[in-house]
């Protein structure tokens, strides 16, 4: 079944979508939308949250949280840490935004097209707002790579050896398995176009087990917005 991106927008409205953070989501977000439409479970990183569509396994509803907590040096009397949450600012979207991390995926997958890489990224795109909080949507993975990973192989199959093999090889934040599947499907030169592409735009440097992953058996990008505060 296709959940249409009306019906999501339309079981989001009773959210509550001010200062949002990972630590809120549940209670502003999950425990309010509307689980005709939701699966009984959501997912948060550090700048998003997700949910996973009932019945629906071709996409996830994202949303961009605003604000994190930090632990903050107060200078008041004889001073203490105190919790504070405060709004991200390191998103560079272009229409100027700062706060918002899945506004940035679409710029990089925009960019990804321009480059001829996009298969290689799960499409984000935003799908409306509910009270002026934009939501978006995402190709869903079939799983993250920390999901399937497999430790057994990580003595054949470690960086030494991937190097070793392939001298133009310096994908070294992210993981062999994930590397070596890649090349496998699609070839070293595909893989040092990658790496070039994501070097050049910074993106190298979050992409961990849960941040990537398989999509129809093939490796994918999942959170390709890197990550700043
Ligand atoms: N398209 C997707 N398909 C399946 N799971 C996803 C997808 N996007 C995110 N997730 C899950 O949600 C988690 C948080 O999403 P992510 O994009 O990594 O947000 P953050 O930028 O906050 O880390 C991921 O680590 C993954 O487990
Ligand atoms: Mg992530």
């Amino acid at each position: 079944m296709i959940i249409e991106d009306q019906m999501i927008l339309d079981s989001l409205d009773d959210c509550i979508f001010e200062e949002l953070t990972t630590e809120n989501f549940e209670s502003l977000i999950f425990d309010y939308c509307n689980l005709d439409f939701f699966a009984n479970n959501f997912a948060t990183g550090a700048s998003k949250g997700v949910l996973f569509l009932k019945d629906d396994d071709s996409k996830v509803v994202k949303i961009p949280l605003s604000h994190y907590e930090s632990e903050v040096w107060n200078d008041e009397g004889e001073g203490n840490w105190e919790y504070k949450v405060i709004p991200f600012h390191g998103a560079s979207c272009s229409n100027g935004n700062s706060w918002d991390y899945c506004r940035l995926e679409c710029d990089i997958y925009e960019k990804a097209k321009e480059a001829g890489l996009e298969k290689y990224f799960l499409k984000t795109q935003c799908i409306g707002s509910v009270n002026s909080h934009p939501i978006y949507t995402q190709e869903k993975a079939d799983n993250t790579l920390f999901e399937v990973k497999n430790y057994a192989y990580d003595g054949d199959f470690g960086l030494p050896e991937l190097k070793k093999k392939h001298e133009g090889i310096d994908i070294y934040m992210i993981d062999p398995q994930w590397v070596y599947d890649f090349i496998s499907f699609y070839g070293i030169d595909e893989l040092v176009k990658l790496q070039d592409f994501l070097r050049e735009n910074k993106l190298d440097r979050d992409l961990h087990s849960e941040n990537i992953g398989y999509r129809d058996g093939k490796p994918i990008l999942i959170d390709y917005s890197d990550y700043h505060n």
